[in-house]
Protein backbone atom coordinates (compact mmCIF):
# COMPACT_ATOMS: atom_id res chain seq x y z
CA UNK A 1 0.00 0.00 0.00
CA UNK A 2 1.13 2.87 -1.06
CA UNK A 3 0.66 5.80 1.78
CA UNK A 4 0.79 8.60 -0.97
CA UNK A 5 -1.94 7.31 -3.09
CA UNK A 6 -4.01 6.00 0.08
CA UNK A 7 -4.16 9.71 1.73
CA UNK A 8 -2.15 9.02 5.05
CA UNK A 9 0.84 10.93 3.30
CA UNK A 10 -1.42 14.10 3.57
CA UNK A 11 -3.30 13.12 6.58
CA UNK A 12 -0.10 13.21 8.17
CA UNK A 13 1.10 16.18 6.76
CA UNK A 14 -1.70 18.21 7.30
CA UNK A 15 -1.56 16.80 11.41
CA UNK A 16 2.35 17.88 11.54
CA UNK A 17 3.55 14.83 11.21
CA UNK A 18 5.15 13.66 8.35
CA UNK A 19 7.90 12.28 9.61
CA UNK A 20 6.66 9.26 11.11
CA UNK A 21 6.75 7.99 7.00
CA UNK A 22 10.94 9.15 6.79
CA UNK A 23 12.07 5.84 6.85
CA UNK A 24 8.92 3.86 5.00
CA UNK A 25 11.22 2.86 2.19
CA UNK A 26 13.66 0.74 4.33
CA UNK A 27 11.13 -0.97 5.22
CA UNK A 28 9.56 -4.80 4.93
CA UNK A 29 6.31 -5.18 3.04
CA UNK A 30 5.09 -6.57 6.88
CA UNK A 31 6.34 -3.84 8.83
CA UNK A 32 4.92 -1.49 6.15
CA UNK A 33 1.09 -3.41 6.81
CA UNK A 34 1.86 -3.03 10.15
CA UNK A 35 3.02 1.06 10.39
CA UNK A 36 -0.34 1.86 8.30
CA UNK A 37 -2.86 -0.10 10.23
CA UNK A 38 -1.38 1.71 13.44
CA UNK A 39 -1.47 5.30 11.84
CA UNK A 40 -4.97 4.59 9.73
CA UNK A 41 -6.74 4.50 13.32
CA UNK A 42 -4.92 7.50 15.20
CA UNK A 43 -7.34 10.62 15.44
CA UNK A 44 -4.16 13.00 14.99
CA UNK A 45 -6.37 15.69 15.55
CA UNK A 46 -7.29 14.94 18.97
CA UNK A 47 -3.74 13.78 20.03
CA UNK A 48 -2.61 16.93 18.93
CA UNK A 49 -5.19 18.60 21.28
CA UNK A 50 -4.10 16.49 24.28
CA UNK A 51 -0.34 17.15 23.36
CA UNK A 52 -1.31 21.47 23.77
CA UNK A 53 -4.18 21.49 26.56
CA UNK A 54 -1.36 19.42 28.43
CA UNK A 55 1.35 21.37 27.89
CA UNK A 56 -0.41 24.51 28.50
CA UNK A 57 -1.88 23.31 31.97
CA UNK A 58 1.52 21.92 33.11
CA UNK A 59 3.20 25.26 32.16
CA UNK A 60 0.73 26.62 34.13
CA UNK A 61 0.51 24.64 37.03
CA UNK A 62 4.02 24.24 37.69
CA UNK A 63 4.39 28.07 38.18
CA UNK A 64 1.39 28.53 40.91
CA UNK A 65 1.41 27.23 44.53
CA UNK A 66 -1.82 25.94 45.55
CA UNK A 67 -1.24 26.80 49.11
CA UNK A 68 -3.66 29.68 49.02
CA UNK A 69 -6.54 28.09 48.25
CA UNK A 70 -6.04 24.47 50.16
CA UNK A 71 -8.47 23.64 53.06
CA UNK A 72 -8.06 20.16 55.01
CA UNK A 73 -10.91 17.55 54.81
CA UNK A 74 -13.22 18.60 57.38
CA UNK A 75 -13.48 15.97 60.30
CA UNK A 76 -17.32 15.45 59.48
CA UNK A 77 -16.68 14.03 56.17
CA UNK A 78 -14.03 11.39 57.70
CA UNK A 79 -13.62 8.41 58.65
CA UNK A 80 -10.85 6.77 60.54
CA UNK A 81 -10.05 2.81 61.72
CA UNK A 82 -8.24 4.54 64.74
CA UNK A 83 -10.57 7.45 65.64
CA UNK A 84 -14.13 5.78 65.34
CA UNK A 85 -13.34 2.45 66.74
CA UNK A 86 -16.94 2.22 67.66
CA UNK A 87 -18.12 2.70 64.16
CA UNK A 88 -15.69 -0.14 62.57
CA UNK A 89 -17.99 -2.82 63.12
CA UNK A 90 -21.24 -1.48 62.08
CA UNK A 91 -19.28 -0.20 58.32
CA UNK A 92 -17.92 -4.01 58.01
CA UNK A 93 -21.44 -5.43 58.65
CA UNK A 94 -23.07 -2.90 56.09
CA UNK A 95 -20.20 -3.82 53.44
CA UNK A 96 -20.36 -7.71 54.11
CA UNK A 97 -24.32 -6.89 53.24
CA UNK A 98 -23.86 -4.87 50.16
CA UNK A 99 -21.44 -7.75 49.13
CA UNK A 100 -24.01 -10.49 49.80
CA UNK A 101 -26.19 -9.29 47.61
CA UNK A 102 -23.48 -8.64 45.16
CA UNK A 103 -24.01 -5.41 44.77
CA UNK A 104 -19.82 -4.84 45.27
CA UNK A 105 -17.41 -4.86 42.44
CA UNK A 106 -13.74 -4.60 42.45
CA UNK A 107 -11.62 -3.07 39.94
CA UNK A 108 -8.06 -3.84 39.27
CA UNK A 109 -5.88 -0.66 37.39
CA UNK A 110 -3.42 -3.03 36.18
CA UNK A 111 -2.37 -1.57 32.88
CA UNK A 112 1.28 0.20 34.02
CA UNK A 113 4.13 -0.33 32.38
CA UNK A 114 6.27 -1.03 35.74
CA UNK A 115 9.58 0.58 34.31
CA UNK A 116 10.92 0.79 37.61
CA UNK A 117 10.57 -2.48 38.77
CA UNK A 118 12.09 -3.51 35.69
CA UNK A 119 10.47 -6.78 35.28
CA UNK A 120 8.78 -7.73 31.35
CA UNK A 121 5.71 -8.94 32.41
CA UNK A 122 2.55 -7.96 34.51
CA UNK A 123 3.05 -6.73 38.12
CA UNK A 124 0.60 -8.79 38.88
CA UNK A 125 2.63 -11.83 38.31
CA UNK A 126 5.26 -10.67 40.65
CA UNK A 127 6.48 -13.22 43.35
CA UNK A 128 8.13 -10.90 46.16
CA UNK A 129 9.61 -14.16 47.63
CA UNK A 130 6.84 -15.43 50.14
CA UNK A 131 7.18 -18.72 51.75
CA UNK A 132 4.41 -19.40 49.37
CA UNK A 133 5.69 -17.59 46.63
CA UNK A 134 1.99 -16.60 45.52
CA UNK A 135 1.84 -13.53 43.03
CA UNK A 136 0.47 -10.33 43.45
CA UNK A 137 -2.53 -11.39 41.82
CA UNK A 138 -3.07 -14.61 43.55
CA UNK A 139 -2.89 -12.84 46.76
CA UNK A 140 -5.72 -10.98 45.82
CA UNK A 141 -7.93 -13.36 44.22
CA UNK A 142 -8.14 -15.22 47.43
CA UNK A 143 -9.35 -12.18 48.92
CA UNK A 144 -12.04 -11.78 46.99
CA UNK A 145 -13.00 -15.72 47.53
CA UNK A 146 -12.28 -15.45 51.31
CA UNK A 147 -14.85 -12.36 51.45
CA UNK A 148 -17.57 -14.01 49.44
CA UNK A 149 -17.64 -16.69 51.75
CA UNK A 150 -17.30 -14.28 54.97
CA UNK A 151 -20.83 -12.73 52.85
CA UNK A 152 -22.14 -15.77 51.83
CA UNK A 153 -21.73 -17.55 55.85
CA UNK A 154 -23.59 -14.24 57.45
CA UNK A 155 -26.28 -14.07 55.15
CA UNK A 156 -26.70 -17.17 53.80
CA UNK A 157 -26.85 -16.65 50.46
CA UNK A 158 -24.37 -17.62 47.40
CA UNK A 159 -22.96 -13.98 46.34
CA UNK A 160 -20.28 -12.98 44.09
CA UNK A 161 -18.03 -9.99 43.56
CA UNK A 162 -17.02 -9.20 40.28
CA UNK A 163 -13.33 -8.45 39.70
CA UNK A 164 -12.87 -6.16 36.41
CA UNK A 165 -9.12 -6.03 35.59
CA UNK A 166 -7.87 -2.90 33.23
CA UNK A 167 -4.69 -4.05 31.51
CA UNK A 168 -2.99 -2.05 28.46
CA UNK A 169 -1.89 -2.75 24.86
CA UNK A 170 1.03 -4.37 26.56
CA UNK A 171 -0.12 -6.19 29.22
CA UNK A 172 -3.56 -7.73 28.49
CA UNK A 173 -2.80 -10.91 26.89
CA UNK A 174 0.14 -12.11 29.09
CA UNK A 175 -2.47 -11.29 32.07
CA UNK A 176 -5.02 -13.21 30.38
CA UNK A 177 -2.79 -16.16 29.75
CA UNK A 178 -1.63 -16.04 33.47
CA UNK A 179 -5.30 -16.43 34.84
CA UNK A 180 -6.39 -18.94 32.55
CA UNK A 181 -2.96 -20.92 33.41
CA UNK A 182 -3.67 -21.30 36.96
CA UNK A 183 -7.69 -21.75 36.56
CA UNK A 184 -8.67 -18.39 37.67
CA UNK A 185 -7.20 -18.64 41.68
CA UNK A 186 -10.55 -20.39 42.06
CA UNK A 187 -12.96 -17.32 41.36
CA UNK A 188 -15.70 -17.99 38.47
CA UNK A 189 -13.96 -17.66 34.90
CA UNK A 190 -17.14 -15.52 34.29
CA UNK A 191 -17.18 -13.18 37.02
CA UNK A 192 -13.40 -11.88 35.96
CA UNK A 193 -13.77 -9.38 33.41
CA UNK A 194 -10.98 -8.00 31.47
CA UNK A 195 -10.54 -4.88 29.69
CA UNK A 196 -7.73 -2.75 27.75
CA UNK A 197 -7.09 0.39 28.32
CA UNK A 198 -6.12 3.14 25.89
CA UNK A 199 -1.93 4.37 24.86
CA UNK A 200 -1.41 7.51 23.65
CA UNK A 201 2.19 8.10 21.68
CA UNK A 202 4.95 9.87 23.32
CA UNK A 203 5.94 12.98 21.62
CA UNK A 204 9.19 15.33 21.88
CA UNK A 205 8.65 19.11 23.63
CA UNK A 206 7.22 20.33 19.85
CA UNK A 207 4.49 17.89 19.64
CA UNK A 208 6.02 15.23 17.45
CA UNK A 209 5.36 11.77 17.49
CA UNK A 210 8.52 9.66 18.70
CA UNK A 211 9.12 6.65 16.96
CA UNK A 212 10.84 3.81 18.33
CA UNK A 213 12.06 2.18 15.75
CA UNK A 214 12.01 3.19 11.84
CA UNK A 215 8.43 1.41 11.55
CA UNK A 216 6.98 1.98 14.78
CA UNK A 217 5.51 4.84 17.13
CA UNK A 218 6.28 4.90 21.06
CA UNK A 219 3.33 4.05 22.62
CA UNK A 220 2.44 4.17 26.06
CA UNK A 221 -0.78 3.52 28.00
CA UNK A 222 -2.56 6.70 28.57
CA UNK A 223 -2.41 6.85 32.62
CA UNK A 224 -4.74 4.65 35.19
CA UNK A 225 -7.26 8.04 34.25
CA UNK A 226 -7.35 6.32 31.09
CA UNK A 227 -9.44 4.05 33.15
CA UNK A 228 -12.95 6.19 32.55
CA UNK A 229 -13.22 6.78 28.50
CA UNK A 230 -11.93 2.96 28.95
CA UNK A 231 -14.92 1.64 30.79
CA UNK A 232 -17.60 3.69 27.93
CA UNK A 233 -15.18 2.33 25.15
CA UNK A 234 -15.68 -1.42 25.96
CA UNK A 235 -19.13 -1.68 27.51
CA UNK A 236 -17.80 -2.23 31.18
CA UNK A 237 -20.69 -0.20 32.70
CA UNK A 238 -23.13 -2.07 30.73
CA UNK A 239 -21.81 -5.30 32.08
CA UNK A 240 -22.01 -3.59 35.76
CA UNK A 241 -25.79 -2.28 35.22
CA UNK A 242 -26.12 -5.96 34.00
CA UNK A 243 -25.30 -7.35 37.50
CA UNK A 244 -26.64 -4.87 39.58
CA UNK A 245 -23.40 -3.39 40.82
CA UNK A 246 -24.09 -0.14 43.34
CA UNK A 247 -20.72 -0.20 44.32
CA UNK A 248 -17.31 -0.64 43.05
CA UNK A 249 -13.97 -0.79 44.74
CA UNK A 250 -11.15 0.35 42.47
CA UNK A 251 -7.33 -0.42 43.61
CA UNK A 252 -4.17 -0.57 42.24
CA UNK A 253 -1.92 -3.83 41.52
CA UNK A 254 1.11 -3.19 43.35
CA UNK A 255 -0.29 -2.91 46.61
CA UNK A 256 0.51 -6.32 48.19
CA UNK A 257 -1.69 -5.46 51.57
CA UNK A 258 -4.71 -4.11 49.88
CA UNK A 259 -7.84 -5.02 51.12
CA UNK A 260 -9.86 -6.11 48.69
CA UNK A 261 -13.55 -5.07 48.39
CA UNK A 262 -12.63 -3.78 51.85
CA UNK A 263 -15.96 -4.25 54.02
CA UNK A 264 -15.75 -1.61 56.41
CA UNK A 265 -14.48 0.92 53.69
CA UNK A 266 -17.59 0.33 51.65
CA UNK A 267 -19.84 -0.10 53.95
CA UNK A 268 -18.59 2.80 55.31
CA UNK A 269 -19.17 5.15 51.73
CA UNK A 270 -22.88 3.48 51.49
CA UNK A 271 -23.96 4.74 55.13
CA UNK A 272 -22.48 7.81 54.22
CA UNK A 273 -24.25 7.79 51.31
CA UNK A 274 -21.16 8.93 49.06
CA UNK A 275 -20.40 8.45 45.39
CA UNK A 276 -16.95 9.29 45.80
CA UNK A 277 -14.69 8.15 48.57
CA UNK A 278 -11.25 8.29 49.36
CA UNK A 279 -9.14 5.57 51.34
CA UNK A 280 -6.29 7.28 53.04
CA UNK A 281 -3.06 6.89 55.05
CA UNK A 282 -2.09 9.63 57.87
CA UNK A 283 1.39 11.47 56.55
CA UNK A 284 3.60 12.18 59.18
CA UNK A 285 6.55 13.54 57.55
CA UNK A 286 5.80 17.15 55.85
CA UNK A 287 8.18 16.08 53.11
CA UNK A 288 7.08 12.62 52.46
CA UNK A 289 6.40 12.61 48.67
CA UNK A 290 3.05 11.99 48.47
CA UNK A 291 0.17 13.48 47.64
CA UNK A 292 -2.37 14.41 49.82
CA UNK A 293 -6.29 14.74 49.55
CA UNK A 294 -7.97 17.93 50.39
CA UNK A 295 -10.70 21.23 49.33
CA UNK A 296 -9.36 23.44 46.52
CA UNK A 297 -11.06 26.47 45.97
CA UNK A 298 -14.38 24.04 47.74
CA UNK A 299 -13.72 21.05 45.63
CA UNK A 300 -11.50 17.81 46.44
CA UNK A 301 -8.57 16.58 44.89
CA UNK A 302 -5.53 15.50 45.20
CA UNK A 303 -2.82 18.12 45.54
CA UNK A 304 0.75 16.62 44.79
CA UNK A 305 3.52 17.30 47.36
CA UNK A 306 5.59 19.65 44.44
CA UNK A 307 2.66 22.12 44.45
CA UNK A 308 2.84 23.17 47.79
CA UNK A 309 5.37 24.99 49.90
CA UNK A 310 7.31 23.50 52.69
CA UNK A 311 5.42 25.96 55.08
CA UNK A 312 2.44 24.61 54.61
CA UNK A 313 3.51 20.81 54.31
CA UNK A 314 4.68 21.65 57.80
CA UNK A 315 1.22 23.07 59.19
CA UNK A 316 -0.22 21.45 62.36
CA UNK A 317 -3.84 21.34 63.64
CA UNK A 318 -4.45 21.82 67.39
CA UNK A 319 -4.36 17.82 68.05
CA UNK A 320 -0.27 18.09 66.41
CA UNK A 321 -1.12 16.15 63.70
CA UNK A 322 -0.20 17.54 59.80
CA UNK A 323 -2.86 20.13 58.84
CA UNK A 324 -2.59 18.18 55.18
CA UNK A 325 -2.13 14.44 56.52
CA UNK A 326 -4.40 12.58 54.34
CA UNK A 327 -1.87 10.57 51.89
CA UNK A 328 -3.49 9.28 48.96
CA UNK A 329 -2.93 5.56 48.57
CA UNK A 330 -4.69 5.39 44.54
CA UNK A 331 -7.69 2.84 46.62
CA UNK A 332 -11.03 4.27 46.06
CA UNK A 333 -14.68 4.01 46.27
CA UNK A 334 -17.48 5.07 43.47
CA UNK A 335 -21.32 4.41 43.44
CA UNK A 336 -22.14 3.15 39.97
CA UNK A 337 -24.48 5.90 39.04
CA UNK A 338 -21.11 8.66 39.93
CA UNK A 339 -18.76 6.39 37.62
CA UNK A 340 -21.46 6.16 35.01
CA UNK A 341 -21.56 10.08 35.41
CA UNK A 342 -18.06 10.34 34.83
CA UNK A 343 -18.11 8.06 32.22
CA UNK A 344 -20.68 9.61 30.12
CA UNK A 345 -20.17 13.25 30.78
CA UNK A 346 -17.80 14.28 32.93
CA UNK A 347 -14.73 12.43 31.05
CA UNK A 348 -13.44 14.77 28.15
CA UNK A 349 -13.06 17.71 30.76
CA UNK A 350 -10.01 15.44 32.45
CA UNK A 351 -6.76 17.06 31.77
CA UNK A 352 -4.18 15.09 30.37
CA UNK A 353 -0.93 15.32 33.02
CA UNK A 354 2.78 15.59 31.59
CA UNK A 355 5.12 13.59 32.81
CA UNK A 356 8.75 14.13 30.99
CA UNK A 357 10.74 10.69 30.60
CA UNK A 358 13.72 9.29 28.64
CA UNK A 359 12.25 7.91 25.35
CA UNK A 360 14.20 5.72 23.75
CA UNK A 361 13.99 6.77 19.13
CA UNK A 362 14.99 6.54 16.01
CA UNK A 363 16.89 10.22 15.05
CA UNK A 364 16.78 11.34 11.43
CA UNK A 365 19.77 9.17 10.43
CA UNK A 366 18.13 5.62 11.65
CA UNK A 367 20.04 5.55 14.48
CA UNK A 368 18.37 4.40 18.00
CA UNK A 369 19.13 6.62 20.54
CA UNK A 370 18.93 6.14 24.48
CA UNK A 371 18.92 9.34 26.23
CA UNK A 372 20.02 9.47 29.56
CA UNK A 373 18.02 12.75 30.47
CA UNK A 374 14.32 13.48 29.54
CA UNK A 375 13.86 14.40 25.56
CA UNK A 376 9.88 13.79 25.24
CA UNK A 377 6.34 13.50 27.02
CA UNK A 378 4.15 11.10 27.76
CA UNK A 379 0.52 12.09 28.92
CA UNK A 380 -1.18 10.97 31.50
CA UNK A 381 -4.88 10.97 33.04
CA UNK A 382 -4.92 10.27 36.88
CA UNK A 383 -7.50 8.15 38.71
CA UNK A 384 -8.56 10.75 41.15
CA UNK A 385 -9.11 13.74 38.88
CA UNK A 386 -13.02 13.18 38.95
CA UNK A 387 -12.92 13.62 42.87
CA UNK A 388 -13.61 17.47 41.38
CA UNK A 389 -17.48 15.98 40.17
CA UNK A 390 -18.21 14.35 43.79
CA UNK A 391 -21.67 15.41 45.24
CA UNK A 392 -20.82 13.90 48.46
CA UNK A 393 -17.55 13.10 48.90
CA UNK A 394 -16.11 11.13 52.01
CA UNK A 395 -12.62 10.14 53.06
CA UNK A 396 -11.46 7.09 54.93
CA UNK A 397 -8.39 6.86 56.81
CA UNK A 398 -6.11 3.56 57.86
CA UNK A 399 -2.89 2.27 59.10
CA UNK A 400 -0.73 2.32 56.25
CA UNK A 401 1.23 -0.56 58.49
CA UNK A 402 -2.18 -2.87 58.14
CA UNK A 403 -3.13 -1.18 54.55
CA UNK A 404 -0.27 0.20 52.13
CA UNK A 405 2.70 -1.35 51.13
CA UNK A 406 3.49 -0.56 47.46
CA UNK A 407 5.67 -2.38 44.89
CA UNK A 408 7.41 0.03 42.91
CA UNK A 409 11.28 -0.44 42.52
CA UNK A 410 13.37 -3.74 42.36
CA UNK A 411 15.93 -4.81 45.18
CA UNK A 412 18.50 -3.52 43.61
CA UNK A 413 17.66 -0.11 43.52
CA UNK A 414 17.36 -0.83 47.34
CA UNK A 415 15.10 1.43 49.78
CA UNK A 416 11.60 1.72 49.31
CA UNK A 417 8.62 -0.14 48.41
CA UNK A 418 10.71 -2.99 46.81
CA UNK A 419 9.49 -6.29 46.61
CA UNK A 420 12.08 -6.76 50.08
CA UNK A 421 10.03 -4.22 51.99
CA UNK A 422 6.28 -5.95 50.35
CA UNK A 423 6.95 -9.31 51.73
CA UNK A 424 8.19 -7.64 55.15
CA UNK A 425 5.25 -5.53 55.68
CA UNK A 426 2.94 -8.67 54.73
CA UNK A 427 4.50 -11.02 57.20
CA UNK A 428 5.25 -8.42 59.88
CA UNK A 429 1.33 -7.87 59.60
CA UNK A 430 0.59 -11.73 59.52
CA UNK A 431 2.84 -11.89 62.61
CA UNK A 432 0.34 -9.73 64.85
CA UNK A 433 -1.90 -11.38 63.96
CA UNK A 434 -1.05 -14.32 65.16
CA UNK A 435 0.09 -12.57 68.17
CA UNK A 436 -3.03 -10.75 68.42
CA UNK A 437 -5.20 -14.16 68.11
CA UNK A 438 -2.96 -15.84 71.21
CA UNK A 439 -0.12 -17.54 69.37
CA UNK A 440 3.47 -16.74 70.12
CA UNK A 441 7.25 -17.83 68.35
CA UNK A 442 10.29 -18.89 70.16
CA UNK A 443 13.56 -19.31 68.85
CA UNK A 444 16.01 -21.79 67.58
CA UNK A 445 16.45 -22.42 71.44
CA UNK A 446 12.57 -22.87 72.03
CA UNK A 447 12.73 -19.02 74.06
CA UNK A 448 9.81 -17.07 73.47
CA UNK A 449 10.81 -14.35 70.91
CA UNK A 450 9.88 -11.02 72.21
CA UNK A 451 6.47 -9.48 70.00
CA UNK A 452 8.64 -6.81 69.31
CA UNK A 453 11.69 -8.50 67.32
CA UNK A 454 14.89 -6.95 68.53
CA UNK A 455 17.66 -5.82 66.22
CA UNK A 456 19.41 -8.75 64.75
CA UNK A 457 23.02 -8.48 63.03
CA UNK A 458 21.89 -4.43 62.72
CA UNK A 459 18.84 -5.56 60.82
CA UNK A 460 15.04 -5.93 61.68
CA UNK A 461 14.03 -8.70 59.92
CA UNK A 462 10.65 -9.92 60.58
CA UNK A 463 9.46 -13.16 61.80
CA UNK A 464 8.95 -15.57 58.70
CA UNK A 465 5.37 -16.05 58.78
CA UNK A 466 2.91 -16.32 56.46
CA UNK A 467 -1.29 -16.74 56.49
CA UNK A 468 -3.49 -17.47 53.00
CA UNK A 469 -6.02 -15.11 52.34
CA UNK A 470 -8.44 -18.36 51.98
CA UNK A 471 -7.70 -18.52 56.16
CA UNK A 472 -8.26 -15.11 56.84
CA UNK A 473 -8.92 -11.92 55.12
CA UNK A 474 -8.08 -9.63 58.15
CA UNK A 475 -6.52 -11.44 60.95
CA UNK A 476 -10.56 -13.13 61.76
CA UNK A 477 -10.67 -16.43 62.68
CA UNK A 478 -7.59 -17.53 63.73
CA UNK A 479 -7.88 -18.13 67.46
CA UNK A 480 -8.74 -21.69 66.92
CA UNK A 481 -5.90 -22.48 65.11
CA UNK A 482 -2.98 -20.33 67.02
CA UNK A 483 -4.53 -19.99 70.71
CA UNK A 484 -2.40 -20.66 73.72
CA UNK A 485 0.05 -22.52 70.95
CA UNK A 486 4.36 -21.95 70.67
CA UNK A 487 5.64 -21.55 66.51
CA UNK A 488 8.72 -21.75 65.03
CA UNK A 489 9.10 -19.73 62.23
CA UNK A 490 8.64 -20.36 59.16
CA UNK A 491 5.35 -20.43 59.71
CA UNK A 492 2.68 -21.12 57.28
CA UNK A 493 -1.07 -21.27 57.94
CA UNK A 494 -3.33 -22.33 54.88
CA UNK A 495 -6.48 -24.25 54.03
CA UNK A 496 -4.55 -27.39 53.99
CA UNK A 497 -3.43 -26.93 58.31
CA UNK A 498 -0.67 -25.03 60.36
CA UNK A 499 2.89 -25.55 59.19
CA UNK A 500 5.91 -25.06 60.62
CA UNK A 501 8.18 -25.00 57.62
CA UNK A 502 11.97 -24.83 58.79
CA UNK A 503 10.90 -27.38 61.85
CA UNK A 504 10.18 -29.94 59.43
CA UNK A 505 13.19 -29.41 57.76
CA UNK A 506 11.11 -27.98 54.73
P1 LIG B 1 2.34 3.75 38.68
O1 LIG B 1 2.09 5.15 38.32
O2 LIG B 1 3.11 3.47 39.92
O3 LIG B 1 3.02 3.06 37.43
O4 LIG B 1 0.95 3.00 38.72
P2 LIG B 1 3.60 1.60 37.24
O5 LIG B 1 3.32 1.18 35.85
O6 LIG B 1 3.11 0.64 38.28
O7 LIG B 1 5.14 1.78 37.45
P3 LIG B 1 6.23 2.71 36.73
O8 LIG B 1 5.87 4.14 37.07
O9 LIG B 1 6.21 2.44 35.26
O10 LIG B 1 7.50 2.27 37.38
C1 LIG B 1 0.07 2.98 39.80
C2 LIG B 1 -1.04 2.02 39.42
O11 LIG B 1 -1.74 2.48 38.27
C3 LIG B 1 -1.74 1.49 37.26
C4 LIG B 1 -0.56 0.60 37.55
O12 LIG B 1 -0.74 -0.68 36.96
C5 LIG B 1 -0.58 0.59 39.07
O13 LIG B 1 -1.55 -0.31 39.55
N1 LIG B 1 -1.64 2.15 35.94
C6 LIG B 1 -0.66 3.06 35.71
C7 LIG B 1 -2.56 1.82 34.97
O14 LIG B 1 -3.45 0.98 35.19
N2 LIG B 1 -2.45 2.43 33.77
C8 LIG B 1 -1.50 3.35 33.49
O15 LIG B 1 -1.46 3.88 32.34
C9 LIG B 1 -0.58 3.68 34.48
Amino acid sequence: MDPSTSGLSQKLAKAGQPHLLQFWTELSPEEQGDLVQELQVMDFQEINGFFKSAMETSGSSKQEKMDARMEPVPREVLGSVTRDRESLKDWELEGLRCISQSKVAVLLLAGGQGTRLGVSYPKGMYDVGLPSHKTLFQIQAERILKLQQLAEQKHKVKCCIPWYIMTSGRTMQSTKDFFSKHNFFGLGKDNVVFFQQGMLPAMDYQGKIILENKGKLAMAPDGNGGLYRALGHQGIMGDMERRGVESIHVYCVDNILVKVADPAFVGFCVQKGADCGAKVVEKTNPTEAVGVVCKVDGRYQVVEYSEITLATAEKRSSDGRLMFNAGNVANHFFSFSFLKDVVEKYEPQLQHHVAQKKIPYVDAQGQLVKPDKPNGIKMEKFVFDIFQFAKKFVVYEVLREDEFSPLKNADSQEGKDTPTTARHTLMSLHHRWVLNAGGHFIDENGRRVPAIPSLKDGTDLPIKCEISPLVSYGGEGLEELVKGRDFHPTLMIDENGVHELVKNGV
